[in-house]
């Protein structure tokens, strides 16, 4: 089974992708870029570029087949394993510029935008929703994709209107992957290796896209390669969860400078959700931006946690 890192806007920096990777991720996608903002020099939409060594995905927003025409040199650049197109964003600011997911609206312009990536020599994807609303046409901006020449689609089944509310729909990944001769991505509420199989298993993906699932619990890469090889499922000690969790800030300082401890805060509470006394921690290590105190805090709680665990184990073998 093929897991992928799916594209997450504000999260999946260099140090997320390569933490993700270390992991057992088989694939990392970047954050959206936006096409325009290539084209325009922006200094924000080039950070967000891989570098060459990553063999990351990129993946692009924007609706203009002139500017994708134009930006397929600095993409080339940075050697992307492949360029995914974003038809799924629904963000309002995003979808009122035509970009995102408001090109679920235009199959035909999808297909173009796939055209011209492809024709300078890039493997394309797209990435999609089930639809606007009630009118669900996947399957025709599928096979627009198909068209054109991408070789995936990735689809997190919910429309549009739905944002991120509601159940997760996966049969059009099912239907998709038995209707159309292309790989198939299947996105939507994978927060557990046990998921990542129910939603393989059901739709015959070739992909299998983790996003939310993969923030402060990066290790689900792991544990679902162990699931589809038939492993026993191993839980993460509270030492490696630690050593991962520093790694992580460590790194996200390194490529962010002090920023990076900002940055950090979102995975640091994830990192510490529903581990035991973990809320009080939380509060106090939110409320520093000083490295060595937020260490201090960081340290001292698993510590304890660790020597419990290594004091539980101990009385176990005994
Ligand atoms: C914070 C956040 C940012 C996202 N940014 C993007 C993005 O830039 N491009 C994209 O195609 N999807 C984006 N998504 C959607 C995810 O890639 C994924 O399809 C969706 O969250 C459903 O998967 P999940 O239930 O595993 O989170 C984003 C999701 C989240 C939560």
């Amino acid at each position: 089974m093929i897991t992928v890192l799916s594209p997450m806007a504000g999260v999946n920096d260099k140090t997320f992708r390569n933490l993700c990777l270390s992991m057992g991720a088989d694939v990392v996608y970047t954050e959206m870029i936006s096409v325009n903002g290539l084209v325009n020099g922006n200094r924000k939409s080039f950070e967000m570029l891989p570098n060459p060594k990553e063999n990351a995905v990129i993946q692009l927003f924007g609706n203009d087949p002139k500017y994708f025409a134009r930006v397929v040199d600095v993409v080339q650049d940075r050697h992307p394993k492949w360029v995914d197109l974003n038809a799924g964003c629904p963000v309002p600011k995003v979808v009122k510029n035509g970009y995102g997911a408001a090109l679920m609206k235009s199959p035909m312009l999808v297909r173009k935008l796939v055209e011209v990536l492809v024709s300078r020599g890039f493997l394309v994807s797209v990435k999609m929703r089930i639809g606007w609303k009630e009118e669900r046409n996947f399957m025709e901006v599928a096979r627009a994709a198909l068209d054109g020449g991408a070789f995936l689609v990735s689809i997190h089944g919910r429309t549009v209107e739905q944002g991120y509310t509601g159940k997760v729909d996966w049969e059009p990944a099912r239907m998709l992957k038995k209707e159309l001769a292309i790989k198939v991505g299947v996105s939507g509420d994978i927060f557990s290796a046990f998921d990542a199989m129910k939603a393989i298993n059901f739709t015959s993906a070739d992909m299998v896209f983790v996003a939310r699932g993969a923030i402060g619990n990066p290790w689900i890469f792991r544990q679902i390669k162990e699931m589809s090889f038939g492993q026993k499922l191993k839980n993460i000690s509270f030492k490696e969860r630690h050593d991962i969790l520093r790694r992580h800030l460590l790194n996200s300082i390194e490529e962010h400078g002090i920023h990076g401890i900002m940055i950090f805060r979102k995975f640091l509470a994830a990192y510490l959700k529903g581990l035991p006394g973990s809320h009080a921690v939380k509060v106090k290590a939110l409320q520093t931006s000083n490295l060595k105190l937020l260490m201090e805090i960081v340290n001292a709680y698993f510590d304890k946690l660790i020597s419990c665990e290594q004091g539980g184990v101990e009385r176990g073998n005994t």
